[in-house]
């Protein structure tokens, strides 16, 4: 497989532009499914999560074609259901979206069971929960959902036992061309939710209350075309602010919403960084040694939990002890095994992590284990001495748009080196 090299150490000064968000985008791309017209998406990132997204919808008989990396053109009018190749659905959680959209424009969806990840269990109960309420009879059998309705989904009141972004967006998919109106309650505020329902709305959907506790959507016979730009990526924006605090460098972190990221500000002005704000950027600067720091990873507008392994490596470099709860999933600490590699000092304890600053780390050969946790082997080789490599990238391929190159822009030698045989990327969460 690919592995990444780095020789680190070294302050990392320059500027980062930010791509569209991989949460949004490959809710949006499944989801013109429901839109039997041409939609033009613009700003998507161009990772391998969106690249089977894609490759899903043209398997399905879609017409898709890339304007240009960046944008592309759907237009699902031919496509059919229930031919989803699983070796494309098994790539990625986020396939299970396709059962929301199968379901909401045929009124049948055929889908494997995504791909679980390795932070604990993902069930998608919640998701099932939503279906069966709009009417769907859905059954789990052979490693497939199947879910159908006979007379059409009916619209109604859902209560989410759990916030679920994945649940609430999936639901809110189905909903959209059901007959009647459903409320979805205790629903997720991420901004992907949000994205996703302006999308929606842009093609004649009726919405609102997306990004509160409440959403409610007026069912609709027909939607139509648009063209639509994916939001800025703020896990990708709080990952370079990290990077830049953690070298000591001076970043300008470009093409992003302020607001995505107050959480993640808060805490790095917390550990004695500096965070300029403008309107579409921020200056991340370290201003002298680093603090230690308390978090709790929560649903947005909290401290993200896919900002649970960057924030983890950027205590290792503060002095003092830090502590991290993870407030979402089970366990999100595989990468600790990893920094352990380089010298970090850390105890886990079920879902608390209690990190020991030393104030460095040490090159090492690690692993990526995951896409949050690869992204910051990335960062904790880039504010380590020595040289670190990291195997199996494929992960980190799946959610950060031209890596190597937008890192080697603000002076990080870092190489992307061949290694022969590598096979396709795997199943990720
Ligand atoms: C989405 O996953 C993101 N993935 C994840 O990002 C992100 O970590 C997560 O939301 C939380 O923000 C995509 O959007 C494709 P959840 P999702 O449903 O939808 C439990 C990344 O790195 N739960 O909000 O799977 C679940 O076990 C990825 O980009 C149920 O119990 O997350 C978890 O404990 C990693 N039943 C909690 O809810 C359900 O039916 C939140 O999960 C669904 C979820």
């Amino acid at each position: 497989m690919d592995k990444i090299v780095i020789h680190g150490g070294k302050p990392l000064n320059g500027e980062i532009s930010v791509s569209g968000m991989k949460n949004a985008a490959v809710a949006i791309v499944l989801s013109t499914l429901l839109v039997e017209d041409k939609c033009l998406i613009e700003n998507l990132p161009d990772i391998a999560d969106i690249n089977v997204s894609l490759e899903i919808l043209r398997s399905m008989g879609a017409k898709v074609e890339r304007k240009d990396r960046n944008t592309a053109y759907i237009d699902t009018r031919s496509a059919k259901q229930g031919v989803s190749p699983y070796d494309l659905v098994r790539k990625m959680r986020a396939s299970y979206y396709l059962i929301g959209a199968e379901l909401g424009r045929f009124g049948r969806a055929y889908v494997g069971c995504p791909g679980g990840c390795d932070f604990g269990q993902r069930p998608i109960d919640q998701h099932i929960k939503g279906f069966e309420a709009l009417g769907a009879k859905v059954t789990v059998r052979d490693g497939y959902i199947d879910a159908n309705t006979d007379e059409g989904l009916k619209g109604t009141s859902i209560y989410m036992d759990v916030v679920t972004v994945g649940g609430t967006i999936n639901t809110m998919i189905a909903a959209v061309k059901a007959e009647g109106t459903t409320i979805i309650e205790n629903a997720a505020h991420e901004p992907h939710v949000v994205d996703t329902a302006n999308f929606l709305n842009a093609c004649g959907a009726k919405i609102s209350g997306a990004g509160t506790d409440v959403i409610k959507i007026r069912g609709v016979k027909q939607l139509h075309g648009t063209t639509y730009p994916i939001i800025p990526d703020m896990i990708e924006a709080g990952t370079y602010m990290i990077l830049a605090a953690a070298t000591g460098g001076r970043i300008r972190v470009s093409n992003l919403i302020p607001k995505h990221i107050d959480s993640i500000s808060a805490k790095l002005v917390e550990m004695n960084v500096n965070v300029e704000e403008e309107d579409e950027a921020v200056v991340v600067e370290r201003k002298g040694d680093l603090s230690k720091v308390n978090i709790k990873t929560l649903p947005y507008p909290g401290f993200p939990t896919d900002m649970n392994p960057q924030i983890g490596v950027l205590a290792c470099l503060a002095n003092g002890t830090s502590m991290i709860t993870e407030g979402v999933f089970e366990n999100r600490f595989r990468y600790v095994e990893e920094l352990k590699r380089m010298g970090a000092e850390i105890k886990v304890d079920g879902r608390v992590a209690v990190i020991s600053g030393k104030g460095e780390l040490m090159g090492a050969r690690v692993r990526a284990v995951d896409l949050r946790a690869g992204i910051a082997m990335v960062i904790a080789g880039l504010a380590a001495s020595g040289i670190t490599e990291i195997d199996d990238i494929y992960h980190i391929q799946r959610g950060y748009e031209r890596v190597i190159e937008k890192l080697s822009a603000v002076g990080a030698d870092i190489k992307l080196i061949h290694v022969p045989d590598s096979g396709a990327y795997d199943k990720t969460e």
